[in-house]
């Protein structure tokens, strides 16, 4: 559909009762329609929400922030109560009450939790999805996919948690004494989750933590704490203690420097920057007397992929329109840096151009929009200013034209395409819909892996080629969490593909992944002279 663009795209093309000889109907929305009918009755609400403690929080009117949608600012969402210093303080002594008694709640019945809340979530997917939309500015699908995430995250961990947390492993030893290693939760762990998955992350991260046996102080990003505030209570409707996981919605300075200056943190889960990780490792060594943490990173990248001339043009600009701008490209796994063999580079240039005209940016709850808005003003001047700098030097290739009428009351950025020398040209992360691309020679191909290797991060990448030996030479030497070949490199599935990178892209274990809940817990051996 993409290598022509004069060819319409399906949602054109379907009539409303178009079906398939099966008789399925053909049109997406009416796969949609209920689900777009229900999401109407939470259109026009507005939230007002204060940190959910094992306390009460009294009423701080002064200490209240205004959310407003991304793709319409006029239009004011709710407000968020941020957490003091010192509720943020005393939210970690009710933590540190509640450790004993939920490390030795059994595991069926933390696991119990887990699989109800999941099954809340589902039941309250038109909400959580408008949360998403009004707040976080996500299309529907995007929407789908994200409550999707979390329920997995869900379902996965809690499975894992049953196998991880359940029997003691016996152990040899001699006549006369007993020998097991079993597992059991670390203490207390902050959860410090970014916009981008309000839902899918902030849950993945919290459960985790809590289904291991560890007490969660979760921090929403700033951007999106509206809907984490209603997953919490879906959480607590769940049977999940308040004392056990408590919500801290407020900024880094206030209520994340608590979080990871204070002793009694023993381990900090976080997904967002990578400067914001080096930040939070400092405070975490920094601290006297304290337990040695763990700290849980998943940070950003600079992703790349390669494509070498035996690849198939459509399929490879099908996965690139995907994987630069799906979620206005606002994902960690999203990619950055295309590499295109010279010889058939100028086609997929081409093509590529005709599939960016054909791109609908706007409202994301309209079905027919495939780019909705980045997440604030901040970011849009910042990549704005990317953009204007790259065009200023010449290198503009391809750029989505905006309407205002769709786009002209919110924070709106065109997916742009640049092209450039390597990846040596970039410094940092652009988080938004903006792609670079450069022509690299057969003969420079270990030249251009080197140079994507050396930058440090690595966290996705892609090969395109009709070639499997090169393909999976390719794989081998590049340093990167997730890999894929001849597909986008986005929307890792829990369980399918553990989602996490190396180097400047985080610690690991990998989310969505059977390792995962090891880092929330520690092993204990008991021996036993009998
Ligand atoms: N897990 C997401 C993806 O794979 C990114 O955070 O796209």
């Amino acid at each position: 559909t993409y290598a022509n663009p004069k060819i319409p795209l399906p949602k054109d093309i379907y009539g409303p009762n178009r079906k398939n000889s099966k008789g399925v109907n053909l049109n997406i929305r009416s796969q949609y329609q209920p689900l777009i009918d229900e999401m109407a009755k939470f259109m026009d609400k507005e939230h007002h929400v204060k940190p959910l403690l094992a306390f009460d929080v009294p009423d701080a009117p002064a200490e209240r922030h205004e959310v407003r949608c991304p793709y319409d600012t006029r239009q004011l969402v709710g407000s968020v109560q941020w957490t003091s210093k010192e509720q943020a303080q005393k939210a970690v002594d009710a933590a540190w009450a509640a450790f004993p008694r939920w490390q030795s709640t059994p595991v069926e019945e933390r696991a119990q939790i887990l699989e109800r809340f999941a099954d809340n979530m589902e039941n309250h997917l038109a909400e959580l999805m408008t949360l998403c939309s009004r707040e976080g500015g996500k299309l529907l699908t995007d929407g789908v996919d994200e409550i999707r995430e979390a329920v997995d995250f869900c379902r996965y961990y809690a499975n894992r948690a049953r196998n991880l947390f359940g029997e003691a492993t016996q152990l040899p030893g001699p006549t006369g004494e007993s020998n097991e290693l079993y597992m059991t939760g670390k203490g207390v762990f902050a959860c410090i989750s970014p916009w981008n998955f309000p839902v899918a992350i902030f849950c993945g991260q919290m459960v985790a933590a809590a289904v291991s046996g560890n007490c969660v102080l979760a921090k929403p990003a700033e951007q999106t704490s509206l809907v984490a505030h209603r997953v919490v209570e879906l959480l607590y409707e769940a049977g999940m203690p308040r004392d056990v996981v408590q919500l801290l919605p407020g900024d880094g300075p206030t209520v994340g420097s608590v979080l990871s200056s204070d002793r009694r943190i023993t381990g900090v889960a976080f997904t967002g920057s990578t400067d914001t990780a080096h930040i939070i490792n400092r405070a975490l060594a920094a601290r006297d007397q304290a337990a040695i943490a763990t700290l849980i990173a998943e940070t950003g990248g600079l992703n790349a992929m390669i494509v070498d001339s035996t690849a198939l043009p459509e399929q490879v600009v099908a996965d690139v329109v995907r994987s630069s701008f799906q979620s206005a490209g606002q994902r960690c796994s999203a990619l950055r840096m295309l590499y295109v063999q010279e010889d058939v580079a100028d086609h997929i240039i081409e093509v590529l151009k005709g599939a960016m005209a054909e791109l609908s940016v706007g409202d994301p709850r309209d079905l027919g929009t495939d780019v909705g808005p980045v997440i604030d003003e901040d970011a849009r001047k910042g990549l704005q200013a990317h953009i204007e700098r790259m065009t200023g030097e010449g290198r503009l290739i391809a750029e989505t034209r905006l309407d205002p009428a769709h786009t002209g009351n919110g924070t709106f950025v065109a997916p742009t395409a640049f092209e450039v020398e390597g990846i040596q040209a970039l410094e940092t992360e652009q988080f938004g819909p903006i792609l670079h691309i450069a022509r690299y020679k057969a003969s420079e191909l270990d030249q251009v892996i080197d140079t994507i290797n050396g930058k440090g991060y690595g966290l996705t990448f892609g090969v395109h080629s009709r070639n499997e030996s090169f393909a999976k030479a390719i794989s081998e030497k590049i340093r990167a969490g997730n890999v894929y070949v001849n597909r986008n490199i986005i929307g890792a599935v829990v369980g399918v593909q553990p989602f996490g990178g190396q180097g400047l892209s985080g610690t690991g274990p990998k989310a969505g992944g059977p390792h995962y809940l090891l880092s929330f817990a520690t092993e204990k051996t008991r021996t036993v002279n009998t």
